[in-house]
């Protein structure tokens, strides 16, 4: 093996991200450095909205990325020289690590998948946007049975889990995503009792029509415009749990965008703006109750994956213009290659 790719962050964006903040470079191989450290063969990148925040230099919970630096984000990959560490090479982990086809990596830093599960759950379902999913309704949503759930960005990774999550416990939940065919996979496939277009040129309307009895919790992962139609909505003592602004990334000035708390005085409601690593207590928890409702075909984890290494940052910027149902995910290379096949059945759930 002579050759590796990476990608590089090269330029910050002004507004609407482009490929040419990205530049795919060619590399030798990494050499194990160190007697901690390990050389994975990265198998599947999650591509993620919060990535977009982290290439700016404003204000933000976590630090920007440096121009000239590999992008990262959450991988699945299998070790492919174990070096000095225990872990057995072939052997299917995930973890964070560079945009590359191979990586060095801290054995420490890096997790088993569960096994019997499908590789890629690790980036979902059993991964960052479900436990977001859970903690954020959960402990911030604080809804009891029978309340009215609207979830924005609903058929993307965080916002589907989210909604499905609010029908198991027992909520009537309404979802607004972009387009009619997401609108329809809402309700037929996922459940959900309404679903609502926001590109929709009556959409004020039409998500009146579908919340006649107001809005309990709203779990936003949208901001914007959308959001200020569901803040007309809520009902007394509502929440809202401040998931994401996707809506917001992109723009030159946020700061523009100005919150409306008339809504949340005239309904006496309770926003909660929340990032699920401040939660890490939480997450044997969370991941019990995902686990099991995954299992047992309560939770559909749909995904969208794309095919090589190649198309990472069509994925990424793909997310801002609605590309992706479910998970956005790139395959980087097929699952053999490592020797062994020690990933625990990979038995997909019947969901
Ligand atoms: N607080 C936390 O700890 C935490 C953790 C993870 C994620 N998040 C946030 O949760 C949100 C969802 O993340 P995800 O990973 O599940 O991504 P995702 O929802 O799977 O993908 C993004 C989706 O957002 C929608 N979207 C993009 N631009 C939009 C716009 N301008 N207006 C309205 N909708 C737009 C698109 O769906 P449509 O086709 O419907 O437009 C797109 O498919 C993001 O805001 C993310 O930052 C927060």
């Amino acid at each position: 093996m002579s050759r590796n790719r990476v990608v590089y962050f090269v330029k910050r964006p002004d507004g609407m991200v482009t490929n040419d903040a990205f530049a795919i470079r060619e590399e030798p191989m990494p050499i194990l450095s160190d007697a901690e450290s390990v050389i994975i063969e990265s198998v599947y990148a999650s591509v993620d909205p919060y990535m977009r925040g982290r290439m700016s230099n404003r204000k933000s919970y976590t630090a920007p990325f440096q121009v000239g630096q590999p992008m990262q984000g959450g991988m699945v990959g299998r070790i492919y020289d174990p070096g000095r560490t225990d872990l057995a090479k072939g052997a299917w982990v995930f973890g964070v690590w560079p945009w590359a086809e191979y990586a060095q990596v801290k054995a420490q830093t890096v997790r088993p998948l569960a096994p019997g599960t499908p590789p890629t759950a690790s980036l979902h379902v059993l991964g960052l946007t479900g436990l977001t999913a859970y903690i954020g309704l959960t402990q911030f949503g604080r809804s009891v049975t029978g309340e009215q759930l609207v979830v924005s960005a609903a058929a993307g990774s965080v916002g589907s889990l989210a909604g499905q999550i609010g029908k198991i416990l027992g909520l009537r939940v309404v979802g607004i995503a972009g387009g009619p065919e997401k609108c329809a996979w809402l309700v037929d496939r996922l459940g959900f009792d309404a679903a609502v277009d926001y590109r929709h040129e009556n959409f004020p309307a039409n998500l009146k029509n579908a919340v006649p009895d107001g809005v309990d919790v709203y779990f936003d992962n949208v901001g914007g415009t959308v959001t200020d139609c569901v803040m007309a909505e809520l009902n007394l003592h509502a929440r809202v749990v401040i998931c994401g602004q996707i809506s917001l990334y992109n723009l030159d000035s946020p700061a523009d965008e100005r919150p409306r708390f008339a809504d949340l005085l005239i309904s006496r409601a309770q926003a909660t703006g929340f990032i699920v690593g401040d939660h890490q207590a939480l997450y044997p928890e969370a991941l019990e109750h995902l686990s099991v409702w995954y299992r047992e075909g309560r939770l559909v984890a749909e995904e969208t994956l794309v095919d090589g290494f190649d198309q990472l940052i069509d994925a990424f910027i793909g997310l801002f213009q609605g590309a992706n149902r479910g998970k956005a995910i790139v395959k980087l290379r097929e699952e053999t290659g490592a020797d062994d096949d020690s990933c625990g059945g990979a038995s997909t759930p019947s969901a």
